[in-house]
């Protein structure tokens, strides 16, 4: 394969998966243990904010008890080496990317390492729990929520996603079952000039990609990137 000028990466769950984050998903997953509807809407913030908030505290606090995996880091290594056009876009909420490396990294669907204040809108840098008590760092309103994206949301940065893809010659994705729009629909806008490859524990279904390669992405995606910094 000649090298591409300009890649587009998008990761979901399963890049995660071997640091110890439950996927989506797959059996045993957070969707078979929660109902999305009462923790990842607005309706459901509406409805109960502290229920939201409690499932992002845990949630937040699990990644103090996690690591990047082999897979995160040879994206960071790669982000690192490659003098290209590149851009590594996640559906993660996990901030396990920035701690593998990867600085040319946009979080479509946000993320826990921060919370958004409903009063002023400010986005603030977020460690802790919080709650409908918790005061807003900037305003000091007790009206933070996750800054994450719910169903039913507009995901962040399409006018950036959305350029490099209509630009890339290659597009890899990694690690999710394409089942979420918009990201889902990725492989087909960046298929009209560039080549596509998937990378997952099974092919997501579909045929969408020129290539599909199925296994851990703690295997799969170190040899990917030692392939193209050969
Ligand atoms: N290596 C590679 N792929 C894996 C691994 C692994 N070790 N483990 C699981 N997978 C694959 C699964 O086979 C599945 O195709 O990762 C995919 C995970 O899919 P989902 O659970 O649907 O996660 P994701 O695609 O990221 O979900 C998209 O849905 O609920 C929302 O907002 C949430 O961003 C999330 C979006």
């Amino acid at each position: 394969m000649p090298k591409p000028r300009s890649i587009v990466i998008l990761t979901g769950a399963g890049i995660s998966r071997e640091s110890g984050l439950d996927t989506f998903r797959d059996p045993g997953g957070v969707w078979d243990k929660v109902r999305l509807e009462d923790v990842a809407t607005p309706d459901a913030f509406r409805r109960d904010p502290n229920r939201v908030h409690a499932f992002y505290n845990a949630r937040r606090a699990q990644l103090n008890a996690v690591e990047p995996n082999a897979a995160h880091r040879a994206l960071g290594e790669l982000d690192r080496a490659w003098t290209g056009d590149l851009l590594l876009v996640t559906q993660n909420i996990d901030d396990l990317h920035e701690r593998g490396g990867s600085q040319r990294l946009l979080h479509m669907h946000g993320t826990l390492r921060h919370v958004r204040c409903l009063g002023c809108a400010a986005v603030s840098p977020w460690l802790e729990a919080a709650d409908t008590e918790t005061p807003c760092p900037v305003c000091g309103q007790a009206t933070l929520r996750p800054d994450v994206v719910w169903f039913g949301e507009v995901p962040l940065h399409m006018d950036a996603i959305m350029d490099a893809l209509s630009v890339c010659d290659l597009f890899v994705s990694i690690g999710t079952s394409g089942t979420v729009y918009p990201a889902a629909g990725f492989v087909e806008l960046a298929g009209r000039q560039a080549d596509t490859l998937e990378l997952n524990l099974e092919p997501s279904g579909g045929g969408a990609f020129d290539r599909s390669l199925s296994g851990p992405a703690t295997e799969l995606v170190p040899r990917f990137v030692a392939d193209l910094l050969s």
